[in-house]
């Protein structure tokens, strides 16, 4: 965050990513810098998994400027990565952290940040309230639901079973690749990505209105079929998964199946169209 504005990045796979960041801090100065924010793998475009080593040299360049490491993890905690946090699975541990979703799998609406004990120091140096008005901050029924979620998540070995099944997950996906546009799978626990190519043998990319249209046509067709599953069409265009952590083999081939033919449903609609 740099005098209240953001800047961004490279995405995590790029080589150049790390050094990106440092670049930007002295750019800016290191003084004006707050904090970087990162996912643990990224949403944005796709499941974004960063290359090793990504995470420790963002950690020293933060340690070297005097700046806060902020893992976002609205998405990736609490087992979508088939651990418990991102820094489980990437071995790092980050000034902050922040969460959503996972917390109450969904029950009931609440975001809340971890943070280092010098950081929650400093914020209680003025007692032991955090003076940021927030409507439902802090709601009872809310933190009861996160409880009592993460209890039965652990009594049930939720997380153990995502970790277990996640390489069985991205052999289902993968052959999907099979499939005359489907170019690429990534990701890693129970958060994935298929982009969508226009040929892919060929390393032809559909252009944006294609993709548009592809990912059009996609919706509605998952949904038909019975899958909730993300059709993005920011950048490449892609079918995106978070599956439910208690999902096994079976939910796999049913996604598997369903989306084969969701790609076939809009594949052929579109080139019967003259759409590519
Ligand atoms: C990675 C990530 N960070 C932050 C947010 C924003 O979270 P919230 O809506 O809880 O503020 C989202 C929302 O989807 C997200 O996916």
């Amino acid at each position: 965050m740099l005098n209240g504005l953001t800047r961004h990045v490279p995405i995590t796979t790029d080589p150049d990513a790390a050094e990106a960041i440092e670049r930007v801090i002295l750019e800016e100065g290191p003084e004006t810098v707050a904090a970087v924010f990162l996912e643990p793998v990224q949403n944005s475009g796709g499941c974004f998994v960063p290359f090793d080593g990504y995470w420790q040299r963002v950690r020293e360049i933060c340690d070297e400027y005097g700046v806060l490491l902020v893992s976002d993890e609205v998405i990736c905690a609490f087992g979508r990565l088939g651990t418990w946090f991102g820094g489980h699975k990437f071995d790092y541990v980050p000034d902050m952290i922040t969460f959503a979703k996972g917390a109450t799998s969904g029950y009931a609406p609440l975001g809340g940040v971890i943070t280092r004990p010098h950081i929650a120091e400093a914020v209680k140096e003025g007692g032991d309230l955090f003076w940021h008005g927030i409507t439902f901050g802090g709601h009872p029924v809310s933190c009861a639901v996160a409880l009592a979620n993460i209890e039965a998540m652990d009594a049930e070995g939720i997380v153990d079973h995502a970790a277990r099944h996640q390489d069985l997950f991205r052999e289902k996906l993968e052959t999907l690749l099979e499939h005359p546009i489907a170019a690429e799978v990534r990701g890693t626990g129970y958060f994935y990505a298929v982009e969508l190519q226009k040929d892919p043998e060929r390393g032809i990319p559909f252009n944006s209105e294609e993709a548009a249209d592809i990912v059009a046509r996609l919706k509605p067709v998952l949904l038909r079929l019975g899958m909730i599953a993300r059709a993005d069409g920011r950048g490449a265009p892609i079918l995106q998964y978070s599956p439910p952590l208690i999902a096994g083999p079976d939910e796999f081939d049913e996604i598997v199946r369903i989306s084969r033919e969701a790609l076939d449903i809009a594949w052929a609609e579109m080139q019967a169209d003259g759409g590519a």
